[in-house]
This record gives C-alpha cells, structure tokens and sequence, in this order.
C-alpha cells in the first residue's frame, strides 16, 4: 500500500511575488505533495485562476460559497498537513491575526491545526512598520512560522528586506515543518546565531590563507532551526550556497570580522552554534598591494599570528541560560581532543567529527559524536547534514531554560 500524499494548501495573497510561488507549486507536486492553491481574491490579479490550476491539477476558489455541499470553507484546513501561505501580504498577516473569515484562505487558517507557515513579502516600510511586527509577532506567539523575508531588490528600484525568499528554499521550509509535524516548533520564541562556512585570511589585495569548509552543515542548522520556529542570525564565511529562507544573513571574509559579528548577534540569543571553520592563524603582517615574484631571489616565509578564539570568548561573556555550542573538526584522537577542548572553552555542547580524506568537506553527509559538558555524549551515525543538524536543536531544546510563563 502506498502511503498518502501529504495534503499542503498552498495560500497566495496579493504580492507581486505572487509569480516566484508558481515554482513552489512545482516543486511541491513534483515532489508528491497533494496541493490545493487557495489564493485571495486580489492575488489573482497578479496570477490568474488558471495557472493554479493547472499547476495543481485542481479547480481553485477564493470564496467560501463554491461548492458549498462540501464546505470547503472548515474542510480544506481541517484536512491539511500544512498550511504555507507564501507571498504573505501586510494585509493577510493583520487578517489572520486579527482572526477575520472573509474569504477561503483566511477561514482554512482558522480552521487548520497543522503547523502553518507564513513567508510574508513587501515593501520594506510595510514589513517594518509596527502593525505589521506586531502581526507577525501574535501569529509566531500561536505557533505559526512566519519566515523572515530576504533582502534585496524589491519591485522598482527599492532594496531591503521584504524579498520573497527563492522557492527552492522555500520549499526546504515545507519540507522540514511537514517532517516534523504539529509539535516541531520546540524553538519558537527563540534568537539563535549559526556561524557557518571557512574564514579567509588575506595576504595581500589578492591572495588569502582559507580552509576546506563549505558551509553545508552550518547552512543545514539554519535551515532546520527556521522550520523549528527559531529567529536565526547566519553569520556566513565565504560560501557559495542559497541564502536559506528565513534566516538573516550575515556576510563575512575574515575571523576578526567573523569575531565582531557573532559577539554582536550573540548578545541577546538563546544560542550560538559556531560550525565555521575559523582559522586559528593569519597572516602577521598584510601587503596592501600584491606580492611580487622576484626573479632570482627566495619568497619571504609566510609568517603567521593568533587569531582571536571566539568560541573561548562567548563561553566568558555567555549571558545566564544561554547555550553554547562548538564544532571541533579533528583528524587524530577525535574523542579525547574533543572533550580537552570543550573543557577549555567553556560551551555546553562540542559536535566532534573526524575531518580528512573525503569527509565531512563539502560533503552533504557528516557523522559526529556530540560532547556534553554534563558528560553526556551522543553518537550520530554518517547521515544528511541535516539530520545531525536536527541532533544538535534536540540537545539545544533540552538545555534551554522555559521562558517565563504568561
Ligand atoms: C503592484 C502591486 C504590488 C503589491 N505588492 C504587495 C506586496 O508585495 N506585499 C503586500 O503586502 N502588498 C502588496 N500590494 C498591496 C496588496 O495587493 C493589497 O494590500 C491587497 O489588498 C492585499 O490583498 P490580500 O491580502 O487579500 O491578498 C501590492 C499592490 C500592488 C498594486
């Protein structure tokens, strides 16, 4: 017997990202998802009827007076597996929130108890202004996911966040909410600050001292965290990956830069998990313009100094409650330099997983043994990035302190 197909209403509000969703739609049939589009009203100014539904082999209402015999109106939420409205409008987050009916999409919302996720998209001074941070605010506090929006260039010639994020990430985002289902969003409510890729080093205008890191397993912790309901801060060394939807993207090159910008997100989070590659050596001294081959002579050594440890210094500076967490690549005596570092740096959790030859780089696999400083340890087998990544939130979750009631 083959299982069901996950059923997704996919609800589309009048944004002019409106046209990005048709690909979400794709990916989402395409994958073995039963989708029914319901779009607002006004959003089929933007995308008409017929597109959705022959993207989604179904007929596709707006209202709740067609096909009445069914009542679509309680039905199509109470039946679903997920609810992802993407493009969310200012004006479908204050109706959701306010808990109006006055189309399908806004009473399948009030009557779906599946996980709901909302990607909201517009222009920046609407997605900043109060009313609308409040709106999403309330429906984050009811357990719903509301993706932050990316940044960039917006309709006309405005940039800022606002962005619809790409749909390939947007679909990760259904995938992960559908896999962990009704009670998966154990991080809601929660700042949490990723470190990701290899920092470079530079030498002179042109060359750099780096490291094999591809950011995958730290884009996979952002990636997961997101669909668990957290606010995440990337901060993200030098990879070429998708920006993953939903998380605030931090770019940095070097490990002073990465120092200042994981310190500064870090102040008020929950938890910092630091799966960058750092490197623990620059150049002492930088050439301001390219070092030239001189024939007939020797290059100059490189000489090299201590770059700051970052990871030692969130473990000093950690506020009460917060969770520190590290990854240590090793190639020799994994567990033993292991639990040597995580004693000196003072995190909760240290991730330790055998580098070298073909593993882990770039790879989208990992296996890791995951420290704790109560001397826990917890083995995960070679399996996706984001599967140790889940491991690692599960442990996070757990040394959490409740936020205060009320
Ligand atoms: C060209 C154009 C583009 C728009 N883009 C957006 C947008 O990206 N986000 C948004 O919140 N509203 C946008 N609006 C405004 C909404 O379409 C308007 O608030 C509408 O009433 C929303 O209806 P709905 O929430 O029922 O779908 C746009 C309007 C126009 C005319």
């Amino acid at each position: 017997m083959t299982s069901p197909k996950p059923r997704v209403v996919l609800g589309v509000s009048a944004g002019i990202a409106a046209y990005k969703v048709c690909e979400l739609l794709r990916r989402l049939t395409e994958s073995g998802h039963d989708v029914t589009v319901v779009p607002t009203e006004d959003a089929l100014r933007f995308v008409g009827e017929p597109t959705w539904a022959a993207l989604s082999g179904k007929p596709v209402s707006t209202g709740v007076w067609d096909g009445v015999a069914d009542v679509p109106h309680v039905r199509l939420g109470q039946q679903a597996d997920l609810v992802f409205v993407a493009p969310a409008t200012a004006d479908l987050l204050a109706r959701a929130a306010g808990g109006l009916a006055d189309d399908l999409l806004t009473n399948t919302l009030l009557t779906a108890r599946c996980p709901v996720v909302f990607a909201p998209a517009m222009h920046t001074e609407m997605w900043e202004h109060p009313a609308t941070r409040a709106n999403a605010a309330t429906l984050r506090s009811r357990g719903a996911v509301v993706v932050e929006p990316a940044s960039g260039r917006l309709t006309g010639k405005d940039t800022g966040p606002g962005r619809l994020p790409e749909p390939a990430e947007l679909f990760e985002v259904a995938r992960h909410v559908l896999a962990r289902g009704a009670d998966g969003r154990d991080l809601a409510g929660r700042h949490v600050v990723v470190s990701a890729g290899g920092t470079r080093e530079a030498l002179d205008p042109v060359r750099f001292l780096g490291n094999r890191s591809s950011g995958l397993q730290g884009y996979a912790l952002a990636r997961t965290a997101v669909a668990r309901g957290a606010r995440v801060t990337l901060v993200s060394a030098n990879v070429a990956l998708p920006d993953p939807a939903g998380a605030e993207i931090v770019p940095v090159e070097s490990a002073e830069d990465m120092r200042e910008a994981v310190l500064k997100a870090a102040g008020a989070a929950d938890a910092v998990v630091m799966a960058a590659a750092v490197a623990d050596f620059r150049p002492a001294g930088y050439q301001g313009s390219k070092i030239k081959k001189s024939e007939g002579s020797e290059p100059e050594p490189i000489r090299l100094a201590k770059n700051p440890d970052i990871l030692a210094e969130l473990g000093e500076r950690r506020r009460p409650g917060q969770v520190i967490v590290g990854f240590a690549a090793e190639t020799d005596d994994v567990l033993e330099n292991g639990r040597a570092k995580l004693a000196r740096k003072r995190c909760d959790l240290l991730v330790v997983n055998q580098v070298g030859e073909g593993l882990t780089f770039g790879r989208p696999d990992n296996a890791a043994v995951i420290l704790g400083a109560d001397g826990s340890q917890t083995e995960v087998p070679r399996g996706a990035k984001e599967a140790l990544a889940e491991v690692v939130w599960d442990q996070v979750a757990a040394r959490l302190v409740p936020p205060p009631a009320g």
